[in-house]
């Protein structure tokens, strides 16, 4: 009988973490290292689509992030505004959809300009969705998710949270990717990492390409997702 081929993430979730480390090491400044950043995203993003992965979320700036010195949160949110104007012509021609998850209070009318900008001219896209994080914290989303139910009158519910969190358009993340070599999860996805699978890499974010990206698949594809369930159980299911 013919082995079915090993499966794809559906959902792919990134940290994309060592962007200064990077920089630092060239004698760089760290806005040099999220410039760089912004190739590995694009990189990663082509290579996503090419195998098949049909959501990638990855965190761009996070909502403990404004702690950082202002020449460092300044250059970020000009990267974010320059990097969308140039990439969003070629993101929308590849058939991928963006979408910014976050917190907009905070954000300059600027940056919201050209989030809401890069989300409309992309929002008929169907190849690949591409969830940028940006001033998002899972915190956040759980309070503010909490909120919303809570002025509607809605009972806390574990479905009625689902529906309420910023992530609500996309099912949870099944590979959940670190760079940089930290093993934390820094505030990202609390709330939709439940029963994601866990992949830690050494290389810096601008170091991470193909092959690494392959690496972390292959690592994806080798657990086994139980779900609460035992081993015995999920082998006679797919058997
Ligand atoms: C991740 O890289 C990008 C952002 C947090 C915006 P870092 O800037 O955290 O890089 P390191 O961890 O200092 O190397
Ligand atoms: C997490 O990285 C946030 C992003 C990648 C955007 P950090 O570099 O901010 O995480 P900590 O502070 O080391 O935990
Ligand atoms: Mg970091």
């Amino acid at each position: 009988m013919a082995s079915s081929p090993p499966r794809i993430p559906h959902h792919v979730a990134i940290v994309m973490d060592g962007n200064g480390r990077w920089a630092t090491r060239r004698f760089l400044p760290r806005v040099a290292g999220h410039k760089q950043g912004v190739e590995s995203l694009r990189r990663c993003v082509k290579a996503c689509a090419n195998r098949g992965v049909g959501v990638l979320t990855v965190f761009a700036f996070s909502s403990e992030n404004w702690n950082r010195p202002v020449e460092e949160v300044s250059g970020l949110m000009e990267l974010m505004v320059g990097a969308l104007a140039r990439e969003v012509p070629r993101l929308n021609r590849d058939g991928v959809r963006l979408h910014f998850v976050g917190e907009r209070a905070g954000l300059s009318p600027k940056i919201v300009a050209a989030l809401v900008g890069a989300e409309e001219t992309t929002a008929h896209n169907t190849r690949l969705v591409l969830n940028i994080c940006f001033n998002y914290g899972g915190r956040w989303d759980i309070a503010q998710a909490a909120a919303k139910l809570a002025e509607q009158g809605e009972p806390l519910t574990e479905a009625n949270l689902d529906r309420a969190m910023a992530l609500a358009h996309v099912p949870d993340p099944d590979l959940f990717i670190r760079t940089g070599g930290e093993q934390r999860l820094s505030n990202f996805l609390l709330w939709q990492s439940a029963y994601a699978e866990l992949f830690f890499s050494d290389k810096l974010w601008p170091e991470f390409d193909e092959a690494a990206l392959d690496e972390a698949i292959a690592a994806f594809q080798s657990r086994e997702r139980r779900f609460g369930q035992t081993s015995a159980q999920v082998t006679s299911a797919t058997a």
